[in-house]
């Protein structure tokens, strides 16, 4: 399969469609996910209560059913992740004690996946308490997007794992931009996605039928401070292409930006799957920046006056085509790609 559009969702769902439920409210990632599979959301009744607590459930039989629970994670500024993750677990067990199927949760964007590790003495690992809490409420399976460090995933949880990659959608995104007779350099703005940035380096290379350079570049962080700043890799002169997985404070993409222009780059773009909330929303702060790719895992206020430096690319087609096909026990194989 080349290309994730509608028309390559696989029809005939026989008498029992899947149930896709959307867990915020309102969520127009889901309502066009379930677009893009042909039905309609499933409805349920969302209260919330002036103290902050809330009630959900199904307003219809969920009873041996095969439900997906799409999940944004994101805070907004309404709600917090940890408001969002509650209301989950809440449903999740609300639809086992009506007798679901199985639970399958969609996060586009799953919060707490950068703490999989200790990186401190006695540092929590986030990733695994949230799995063990999402397990324990009775979901059956969870599938996401570009995950922080898809081992990390894989090993945090039991139940079966779902990981896809955005990198198709953005290098497709990108091609347009680039000229293959001067291919660019993909960066990494940390060592530790240089798996990431040689994979889509990779994806790229093989559209634009030309080979694609590889850098890196070096970051610490401590208390939120960045540090390091040696950059591995040539972009003297050339078009560089920073990848990452998740711009939130901004701090990362505006320091390899600065030090790619610093370096003689003679265009810098950027592509990163998911733009977590953080002090880069209003503006993009960093003016040497071309254009940022960026997918639609969470939504990006169109009130920033940066629309013609941001391109969003949509994943809900891609999302819908693996809900499809899980339905259907089929194999994701085309769609588990970078
Ligand atoms: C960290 O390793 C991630 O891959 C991102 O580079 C990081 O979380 C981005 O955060 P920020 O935009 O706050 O620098």
């Amino acid at each position: 399969m080349d290309t994730l559009s509608g028309s390559a969702i696989p029809g005939g769902y026989g008498i029992r469609p899947p149930l896709v439920f959307c867990i915020d409210d309102p969520c127009m990632l889901a309502r066009a996910i379930a677009r893009e599979l042909g039905i309609g959301l499933a409805e349920r009744e969302y209260r919330r209560f002036e103290d902050g607590e809330h009630k959900m459930r199904p307003l219809e039989s969920v009873r041996d059913r095969d439900l997906y629970l799409i999940a944004p994670m994101h805070g907004n500024g309404c709600e917090s992740v940890n408001d969002r993750i509650m209301r989950l677990l809440f449903f999740i067990r609300c639809l086992r004690d009506a007798d679901a199927g199985r639970v399958t949760v969609v996060a586009p964007y799953l919060a707490y996946a950068r703490k999989d590790r200790r990186t401190k003495l006695r540092d929590p690992l986030s990733l695994r308490y949230l799995a063990t809490l999402l397990e324990a409420s009775g979901m059956d399976r969870i599938l996401s997007l570009d995950v922080h460090n898809s081992s990390g995933f894989d090993n945090a949880f039991r139940c079966p794992t779902v990981h896809l990659g955005a990198g198709h959608l953005l290098a497709d995104a990108l091609l347009p931009f680039l000229d293959r007779e001067r291919p660019p350099v993909v960066l990494s703005p940390d060592i530790g996605g240089v798996k990431r940035a040689e994979a889509f380096r990779s994806t790229l290379s093989g559209k634009l039928s030309a080979e694609a350079g590889l850098g890196f570049m070096e970051k610490y962080r401590s208390e939120d401070v960045l540090s390091g700043g040696t950059l591995v890799g040539d972009v003297d002169g050339r078009t560089v292409v920073i990848v990452d997985d998740l711009i939130a404070g901004g701090g990362t993409i505006s320091r390899a930006v600065e030090t790619c222009h610093d370096q003689g780059a003679a265009r810098i773009l950027a592509c990163v799957t998911h733009r977590v909330p953080g002090k880069a929303t209003p503006k993009l702060p960093f003016p040497k920046l071309e254009k940022l790719f960026v997918t639609s895992t969470i939504p990006w206020p169109d009130d920033t006056g940066e629309s013609e430096r941001i391109e969003v690319v949509p994943v809900e087609p891609l999302l819908a085509a693996a809900i499809a096909t899980l339905s259907k026990s089929g194999t994701l194989n085309a769609l588990v790609q970078t």
